[in-house]
C-alpha cells in the first residue's frame, strides 16, 4: 500500500488562489483563439490583455490514481469579446463518465453544460453555490459579472480532459452574452455542428 501524506490547503479568496497546492497553469488569451464569435473584437482585445492571464488555475493533484482527487481553484477576470462574456476554454472528461463539483466564493458565474447529443443546460456560479456536473456532460464557465470569478472545483483525478470535443462541433451550442440590461442570455452558435452518432458512440467508449 503506497501511503500518501495527508495535507491541508485553504483557498485565498482575494487572489483567487489554492494556498498549499501543488500546481498552477495560466490561460492567456490568445491560447483562446477560435473560442468567440466576434475575431475583430478578438484581436482588438489581444493587444489590451497581452500579459495578463484571463484565468489561472492553482490545484492540489497528490496523484493521479484511480480513487484519488483533484482539486483547485480557478480565477477568471471580467470582460467580454464583443457581447460575449469571458469563457474557460471547456471540456468533456476524457474519461467521460467522471463527474465533478464546483463551488462559488466570489464574483458572478454561470457554468454553461452540453450532453453530446446537444442538450443544453446552465447553472448559477456565485458565492456559496454548488454547481454538480454529471457524468457525460460537457463544461465549461463564463464570469458574466464585473470583478473576478473566483470558484473550486473537485474531481476524480484519471478524469482527464478532452477539449477537442468543443472543436470538433465548432464550439458549444450556444453562446453566453450580454442581454444589454446589464445581464446574460444564451445565443445559438451558428458555427455548432451536430455531433454524429458516432461521435456520440465514442465518448460512451471511452468509459471502458
Ligand atoms: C477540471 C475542470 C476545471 C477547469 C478549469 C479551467 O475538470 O473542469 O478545473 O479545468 O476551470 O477550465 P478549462 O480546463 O476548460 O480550461
Ligand atoms: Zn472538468
Amino acid at each position: 500500500m503506497d501511503l500518501i501524506e495527508p495535507v491541508s490547503c485553504s483557498v485565498d479568496v482575494e487572489a483567487g488562489e489554492l494556498r498549499g497546492g501543488s500546481g498552477r497553469y495560466r490561460k492567456m488569451l490568445r491560447e483562446l483563439a477560435g473560442l468567440y464569435a466576434d475575431e475583430d473584437a478578438f484581436a482588438r482585445a489581444l493587444a489590451h490583455f497581452v500579459d495578463q492571464p484571463v484565468y489561472e488555475v492553482t490545484d492540489l493533484r497528490p496523484s493521479i490514481a484511480n480513487g484519488d482527487v483533484i482539486t483547485g481553484v480557478t480565477r477568471m477576470l471580467p470582460g467580454k469579446i464583443g457581447d460575449e462574456y469571458f469563457l474557460t476554454r471547456g471540456h468533456i472528461h476524457a474519461i467521460a463518465d467522471r463527474s465533478e463539483i464546483y463551488y462559488g466564493h466570489a464574483g458572478e458565474g454561470v457554468m454553461l453544460l452540453e450532453s453530446p447529443a446537444g442538450e443544453i443546460r446552465t447553472l448559477p456560479l456565485g458565492p456559496r453555490d454548488i454547481a454538480y456536473v454529471p457524468p457525460f456532460w460537457i463544461h465549461r464557465t463564463a464570469n458574466v459579472g464585473s470583478t473576478e470569478l473566483v470558484f473550486l472545483f473537485v474531481y476524480p483525478a484519471d478524469a482527464g480532459q478532452d477539449y477537442g470535443i468543443i472543436e470538433r462541433s465548432g464550439g458549444m451550442r450556444s453562446r453566453i452574452v450580454d442581454d444589454g440590461r446589464g445581464g446574460w442570455e444564451l445565443r445559438d452558435n451558428a458555427s455548432y455542428v451536430r455531433r454524429s452518432k458516432a461521435d456520440i458512440d465514442a465518448v460512451e467508449a471511452s468509459c471502458h
